[in-house]
């Protein structure tokens, strides 16, 4: 059976992002989900002095080891200010520390962000898009949801031009995988 990631990129133990990120996972058939949370990757902040002292840490090289192993990704961007969590820009810069330039290793992903406003992390989901290509990112589909917690159900999402639009990309993630 194929396995998919499901990982939002924020540390909340509340994420709406990890929670919309193990929704839309769980629509793939005859998948298994694996879902990472960023709290339990208990990451220092990166800095060069600390790499240079200790290295790695184990868990970061477990997570490249975890998608190396996986067929799909599904990644749900929380947005501060525009831009990357912080928690979720410093795996990033672990994860290139282990790959510098492929770490997400052109594992099909099915991209997206969501937030309580009305934008629904459209900024760091653009700002996202542009960089993960040069990282061994594979963006099948890209998807926002605005207002999540107006538009968020487990038994689909409320509005329908919005739920028809995520089902369309969940097809496209479905087919790649299948591949
Ligand atoms: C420091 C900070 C900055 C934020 N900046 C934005 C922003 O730029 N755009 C936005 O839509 N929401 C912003 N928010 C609201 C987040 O979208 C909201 O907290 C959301 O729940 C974060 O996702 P998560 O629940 O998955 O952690 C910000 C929240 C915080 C705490």
């Amino acid at each position: 059976m194929k396995r998919i990631l499901a990982l939002g990129g924020s540390n909340s133990k509340t994420s709406i992002n990890k929670k919309f990120a193990i929704y839309a996972a769980n629509q793939l058939e005859n998948v298994e989900v694996v879902v990472a949370d960023l709290n339990e990757l208990n990451l220092p902040l990166y800095s060069p002095d600390l790499e240079a002292e200790k290295g790695c840490p184990e868990n970061v090289v477990q997570f490249y080891k975890l998608i190396e192993s996986i067929d799909g990704i599904v990644l749900s961007l929380a947005e501060y200010n525009g831009n990357q969590t912080a928690a979720f820009k410093n795996l990033w810069d672990w994860l290139s520390r282990v790959d510098e330039m492929k770490f997400w290793r052109e594992k099909p992903m099915l991209l997206m962000a969501t937030s309580p406003g009305g934008r629904g992390g459209a900024s760091v989901l653009k700002i996202t898009s542009e960089s993960l290509p040069f990282f061994g990112g594979n963006i099948i589909a890209s998807f926002s949801l605005p207002l999540f917690h107006n538009n968020f159900s487990v038994d689909g999402i409320k509005d329908e031009a919005l739920n028809s639009d995520l089902n369309s990309k969940i097809v496209l993630l479905q087919n790649e995988i299948n591949k």
